[in-house]
């Protein structure tokens, strides 16, 4: 095995007590990539705050970690109503001393085009993916500042770097996450936190069936792209690493992952082809 010095990500990564611990917060917690962060961090010794809107969904996944579970604490809130957001926050950090990671997974996706997608649907998408996210993120810099130390995390998608079919919101709200989250980099580099950006392309979870229609129903199945995708165990476990190796951008997927370098790189065919592409 070759020998790191200590300072290097090679030597965190293979140190399996970079996370033993740390406290991490994680949302979506109850499901997918979320679900699957909660048994990574657990295993690796986290002290773990699962947050969704779902409570039963978050204390099944609690006994799911087995072993570890008196180490996860379920915290259920919704992301679209967030006004009590700093006491909450404040309690768990009264609780547990401090917050070293925050992963923002938590969100929704669309499956309806502009023409036919309400104005209240747009701020609902937005509410959830942006101004949810940003809520527990404000409330929780202000520790991580008192620290002088921790790692924020938010979830975008392939489709928060171009605009796709049957997503405009939910693209949109994505893309808004990188303006924030890339601020939040540069003014807190200085107070010794991070932040990062998850970008997945397509990883086999429940986000297409529980994406927004035109009514703002559920679009109810598992689109054939979500079907072929990466599982959440690989996603996640390509997350703790792009973690421990501090990487400002973690790209999550296998070959959809081409159509970000296609649209940065060749513009005119990602407009040739990007509206041809199955998208449900
Ligand atoms: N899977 C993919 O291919 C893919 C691709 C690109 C980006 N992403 C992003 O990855 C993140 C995780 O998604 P996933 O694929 O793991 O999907 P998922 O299995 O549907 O998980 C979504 C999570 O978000 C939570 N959530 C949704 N609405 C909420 C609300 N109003 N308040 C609180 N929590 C809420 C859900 O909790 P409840 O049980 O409370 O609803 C669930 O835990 C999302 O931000 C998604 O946009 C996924």
């Amino acid at each position: 095995m070759r020998n790191f010095p200590a300072w290097s990500p090679g030597y965190r990564m293979k140190n399996n007590d970079f996370f033993k611990g740390r406290v991490a917060w994680i949302t979506g917690a109850s499901s997918g990539i979320g679900e699957a962060l909660v048994y990574g961090f657990a295993e690796r010794g986290a002290i773990v705050v699962a947050s969704s809107n779902d409570p039963s969904g978050l204390e099944r996944v609690k006994n799911n970690c087995s072993g570890n579970s008196e180490r996860v604490f379920c915290v259920p809130f919704d992301l679209a109503e967030m006004s009590g957001i700093n006491k909450t926050v404040e309690s768990q950090v009264e609780k547990l001393g401090r917050i070293d990671f925050l992963l923002n997974l938590g969100g929704i996706s669309q499956r309806a085009r502009i023409d036919e997608t309400p104005l209240w649907l747009d701020r609902k998408i937005f509410e959830i993916n942006y101004f949810g996210t940003i809520a527990l993120t404000k409330a929780v810099l202000p520790h991580m500042i008192r620290q002088q130390s921790g790692h924020v995390l938010a979830t975008s998608s392939i489709s928060g770097r171009f605009g796709f079919p049957l997503r405009s919101a939910y693209s949109a709200s994505k893309q808004a996450l990188h303006g924030f989250f890339e601020t939040l980099y540069l003014e807190n580099k200085k107070n010794n936190i991070r932040s990062s950006v998850i970008i997945p392309g397509r990883v086999r979870t429940a986000i297409s069936i529980h994406a927004l229609n035109a009514e703002g129903k559920e679009h109810g199945r598992l689109d054939d792209g979500q079907a072929g995708g990466i599982t959440p165990e690989k996603a996640a476990e390509i997350i703790i690493r792009g973690i421990i190796k501090d990487k400002r951008e973690i790209l999550v997927g296998k070959g959809e992952l081409m159509l970000l370098h296609i649209r940065r790189y060749l513009p005119w065919l990602f407009f040739r082809i990007a509206d041809k592409i199955k998208s449900t």
